[in-house]
């Protein structure tokens, strides 16, 4: 490509501004007289969802896309702990990228995991930022290494489905810089991402595709990001503050939209034209990066005729290593060779192996738990015992009963089905399908062996452990494991490979033992983030509360034993902390060792550990390797809102080595010369975190804000959406209705929102705020007609319908 000067000098104004708005779904434009090629981005974290033009007739993307290699989801791959794994599988998905010509990947996701109900956490990693970061810059690292592009998404706050189109987080400075920002920061610093998503949502008060002090004053200045910010799809909603705080490539095509809107104010002085090459620079830069070219790329090309094949037997190996066995009792597992097996429950036959949505991929190749067990069994029984839709079968019951009572162990497949989570909006409850639960009761009562196999991308409820003689005797949770998650499943039950998977994120006892549990769903499109920095464990453990299955925890066939403990000072706040992990048991095995941070000195108010390093170590029977952690100023600090800066207080520190949050080994206390701590003047709940905390609490950490108006006729504007407007105008009534008749049209024609894909795109479509529809139906939303809808819902049909058909 030519200089990028001598490009943008020859370019016009409109050539600029269209540059920084798609071509279609998934291109940039291509100017080909002046030697500017297009760039082709696809979905995205476990697989590539690439659709041609052809492929997107519903306008949002959703239809079926070419077939990919479906790997273990998010989730899935972050229990495994494992670095190197998730840099293979960045590499394997660059590699299919480069194949399929997709310059880049839209992912990974690093949202943190800030409560089990929203209905995208299976493509978010965790709820440790540390662990997120870490593990996407893993990934990034992986894609890019092929020269494929990356879209670290989505920035910022994005943390519930519901309302994601316009909810406004409102996050104290300490929470955001502390842990919903880290692990963006680690993946940006480490890896390098060539670009940046920018989510939907508000952040404080403004849209992120708006937010300067986001995309700018944060992402570039603080953390040195040099590549471009990509909107998410629909997120830009204003053209003009967007190229003022640096949001630079507008995904997909407004088809114009913004364009002329844009020129007038460059050419009125509103907007500074430098602004628009400062973007288009980005653009140039990030169309050359993702762009491999030459002989390397023609030699990569040529020798993967059994990518396919290869990739199979990575996404089997992730999915292996990210599975967790959660209970074992009486080493029930691994099954002994050759044993027969009685399998019971839809989900073998019929997996749930990824959660829908923008990330669903059509998978290469699919195998169930059953074509997984029969590589190792003596015989497979199945019976179906559930319906996925949670309605009752009594003969499917009955049929499993009959199964259950002639079978030494049963094998049985449960899990959260399709339209239990999805992107696009929150789960409503943390429960499994009834008719599930009403199966495990009746097969719990005839055979004392079960053997729970489990499906799913975020905690549920388990109520039937708490009875000690249930007959739940394993728990082996495969989450979202992709398309060889069956056989995965299989080496896993006959013990090929000892799990070592640890959970990622908190599983809570019930619900409503959760922080945010009674004010997470705000029907008000304010989302306040009272609980500052204490999410997840971050909570459980200060709180002092009991919890499921604790953040880190996962059993192995084996044992190991952690010894050793020593910790070297290697200047100003840099720290080494070596131990030794041995193998103590029969089996080869592997363990992920957890390093907290604990800071016991009574300033400002703190989670009681927060994860600082981690390392996963393989081996054999009585093998024993040595890790190295290594800690610096960040494994310490905290942010001074005063000083705008991170500070590390005085004081003394505890060093906590164990196998999960809640199961310590080794421990070495640390005083350290900092800042004198400094104690927040703040609502007592913030130090001493127990139940909810009020409104009124968090106003002490945030700061007054007003409180949420909702709209009504007469101050409807271009953020409110139709299912706003739908109480008050006839007019979006029957817009509405239009828009369930053209979704169900692309759905088999039925308005159901029992289907998955109808719901999502219902709620994004009447979620949407007026300003992002009218980009996704041009055609409908025209101004004139956006103008009418808006008088006639603020109470002046007439008026609006006089404006509408005057000339
Ligand atoms: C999602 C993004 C995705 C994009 C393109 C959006 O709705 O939030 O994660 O990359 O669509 O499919």
């Amino acid at each position: 490509m030519p200089n990028h000067q001598d490009l943008i000098s020859k370019m016009t104004l409109s050539e600029k501004i269209q540059l920084c708005s798609g071509a279609n779904l998934w291109e940039t434009k291509a100017f080909n007289e002046l030697g500017v090629p297009a760039m082709f981005m696809c979905d995205g974290p476990h697989g590539l969802r690439k659709m041609t033009a052809a492929d997107s007739g519903d306008g949002l993307g959703m239809s079926s896309s070419a077939a990919s290699t479906c790997f273990p989801t998010a989730v899935a791959a972050a229990s495994a702990w494992d670095v190197g794994l998730l840099r293979e599988m960045g590499a394997a998905l660059g590699e299919e990228a480069l194949q399929e010509g997709v310059n880049m990947i839209l992912g990974p996701g690093v949202n943190m995991k800030r409560n089990p109900l929203c209905g995208r956490n299976f493509e978010y990693y965790s709820e440790d930022p540390y662990l997120a970061g870490k593990l996407a810059a893993a990934w990034i690292t992986g894609v890019q290494s092929l020269g494929m592009g990356t879209s670290l998404k989505h920035f910022a706050a994005n943390n519930q489905e519901n309302r994601r189109m316009s909810a406004d987080s409102l996050v104290d400075e300490r929470a955001l810089r502390e842990y919903y920002l880290p692990a963006f920061e680690t993946a940006v610093k480490e890896a390098r991402p060539t670009s940046v998503m920018c989510a939907y949502n508000k952040v404080n008060g403004t849209y992120c595709s708006n937010n300067a002090w986001l995309l700018d004053e944060i992402l570039r200045k603080d953390w040195g990001f040099d590549g471009a910010v990509v909107s998410d799809w629909g997120a830009a909603n204003d053209r003009i503050e967007g190229f003022k705080a640096g949001m630079d490539l507008e995904m997909p095509s407004s088809k114009g939209y913004f364009d002329e809107e844009v020129k007038k104010a460059v050419e009125s002085g509103k907007l500074d034209e430098a602004l628009i090459d400062r973007s288009v620079e980005r653009i140039l830069t990030l169309l050359e990066r993702t762009k491999p070219e030459g002989e390397e790329t023609s030699r990569k090309k040529a020798v993967l005729s059994d990518m396919y094949d290869r990739h199979d037997a990575l996404a089997r190996k992730i999915a292996a290593a990210g599975a967790v066995l959660l209970k074992n009792e009486d080493n029930i597992l691994p099954l002994p060779k050759n044993a027969a097996v009685t399998v019971i429950g839809a989900l073998a036959e019929k997996p749930r192996y990824q959660g829908s949505g923008s990330s669903g991929v059509t998978p290469y190749r699919l195998a169930n738990l059953l074509d997984g067990l029969k590589e190792y069994a003596a015989g497979v029984t199945y019976r179906e015992g559930y319906r996925l839709a949670d309605e009752p079968d009594a003969a499917l019951l009955a049929e499993a009963v009959a199964a259950a009572k002639d079978a030494k162990t049963v094998i049985l497949s449960l899990g959260l089905t399709e339209i239990r989570e999805s992107e696009g909006f929150d789960r409503e409850t943390m429960s499994l399908p009834g008719n599930q639960l009403e199966l495990l009761e009746a097969v719990s009562k005839v055979n004392p062996n079960v053997i729970l196999v489990l499906a799913g991308g975020s905690p549920f409820e388990m109520p039937f452990l708490d009875d000690e003689k249930n007959a739940v005797k394993a728990v082996l949770h495969m989450q979202l494991a992709g398309q060889a998650g069956g056989p995965a499943c299989a080496d896993l039950l006959f013990g090929a490979i000892s799990p070592s998977g640890k959970l990622a994120e908190t599983w809570p006892m019930r619900y409503d033992d959760v922080v945010s549990a009674g004010y997470y769903d705000n029907p008000a499109k304010q989302a306040d983030y009272r609980e500052s920095v204490f999410v997840g464990y971050r909570y459980f453990d200060i709180a002092g509360k009991p919890v499921r299955f604790p953040f880190g925890f996962g059993l192995s066939y084996t044992t190991f034993a952690y010894s050793g403990l020593n910790v070297e000072h290697t200047g100003g706040y840099g720290y080494k902390a070596r131990l030794t992990i041995t193998n103590t048991g029969k089996t080869a095995g592997a363990e992920a060792a957890q390093l907290y941070v604990a800071a016991k000195t009574g300033g400002a108010y703190r989670p009681a550990q927060e994860l600082k390093a981690f390392a996963k170590a393989y081996l054999a029977p009585g093998e024993s390797k040595e890790m190295e952690f290594i800690l610096d100023k960040r494994s310490f600090a905290v942010w001074d809102t005063g000083k705008k800066d991170w500070t590390v207080e005085n004081g003394d520190y505890e060093l906590r080595v164990g196998a999960s949050s809640r199961d310590i080994r080794l421990t070495q206390a640390l005083t350290l010369d900092g800042e004198p701590p400094k104690r927040r003047d703040c609502a007592a709940w913030y130090y001493k975190p127990q139940g909810a905390p009020a409104k009124a609490d968090f106003v002490t950490v945030y700061g007054q804000y007003p409180d949420y108006i909702p709209p009504k006729k007469g101050s409807y504007d271009m953020s409110n959406s139709i299912s706003e407007m739908k109480e008050s105008s006839l007019l979006a009534r029957i817009i509405y209705s239009a828009m369930e008749k053209s979704i169900a049209k692309g759905n088999g024609g039925k308005a159901d929102y029992d289907n998955v894909q109808f719901k999502m795109l219902m709620q994004l479509s009447g979620d949407s705020p007026l300003a992002v529809l009218r980009l996704f139906s041009p055609e409908m939303m025209s101004d004139k007609f956006t103008r009418f809808l808006l008088d006639s819902a603020n109470g002046h049909f007439f008026r609006g319908l006089g404006a509408f058909i005057k000339k």
